[in-house]
């Protein structure tokens, strides 16, 4: 599977079926977690694996009584160290660089299971000390992410999420690049709205105005494509690179 269609095809999943998840499965997903990034490389990390219906059952109960996790197969609680990156880097290494490193093997786990057609969820809602008790941490860890994985029982609706343009700004803060998918040579979006729009105008009046249409939403395309060949931005962008 392609990376980005991994990505754009993982959901957050919190209805799973009644199957066993085998371990070697379970184990290559703690594996892509262990190879993400760090910071200093420390891997101040530790993945704790429950199986077990009470420990599941507990675990469930401590993220807030969010009973649908005890049902996944397997729960994986992301634990991160902060003391060790305390004495590298101070506070900012125990509070944000931890929690960043647990962060970004969670993701790993997350399309890694996905990679293997299964569900999962990134559960960050829970009492920290009742996860704790559970399943006997010491004081000096923290229980960072709680990942329930099993075969997937539900198919979630893609949610809403934000265009690229409203989301990325270009060399500074609020400059905004207008027609972002264009200026990272994704067309399509473009073509599609076009051709969304030649269909709708074709639809209204039938078949000549069908041919007018498509000429139409291949005209704009075409201007488009043409246009962001030297859009500002991207030359800069080049500059900035070069
Ligand atoms: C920091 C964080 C905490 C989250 N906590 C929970 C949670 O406690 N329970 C839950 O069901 N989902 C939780 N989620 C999942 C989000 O609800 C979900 O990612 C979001 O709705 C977008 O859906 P998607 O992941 O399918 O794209 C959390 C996600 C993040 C990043």
């Amino acid at each position: 599977m392609e990376v980005f269609d991994c990505i754009k095809s993982r959901r957050c999943v919190r209805k799973f079926l009644s199957k066993e998840v085998v371990w070697d499965k379970i184990a290559t997903i703690i594996d892509a977690g262990r190879m993400a990034p760090s910071a200093g490389n420390l891997q101040n990390w530790k993945f704790i694996v429950v199986l077990d219906a009470d420990k599941k059952n507990n675990v469930a109960e401590a993220c807030l009584k969010q009973h649908w996790i005890a049902e996944a197969a397997a729960i994986i609680v992301m634990v991160g160290e902060p003391e060790k990156a305390r004495r590298f880097y101070g506070e900012r290494g125990a509070s944000i660089y931890t929690a960043q490193n647990c962060a970004a093997a969670a993701e790993n786990m997350l399309l890694e299971a996905t990679a293997l057609g299964l569900g999962s969820c990134w559960v960050g809602a829970f009492n920290e000390e009742a996860v704790r008790r559970t399943l006997g941490m010491p004081d000096d860890v923290t229980p960072s992410i709680i990942i329930p994985i099993g075969y997937s029982a539900e198919k979630p609706e893609e949610p809403a999420k934000f265009p690229l343009e409203n989301v990325a700004y270009f060399q500074g803060w609020r400059s905004k690049i207008r027609d972002m998918p264009a200026y990272i040579d994704y067309h399509s979006i473009a073509l599609q709205r076009n051709i969304a729009k030649g269909k709708e105008f074709a639809e209204k009046g039938g078949k000549t105005l069908m041919e007018k249409g498509k000429e139409i939403a291949q005209k704009i395309s075409n201007k488009l494509k043409e246009k962001y060949k030297k859009h500002p931005a991207k030359e800069e962008f080049r500059e900035v690179h070069k």
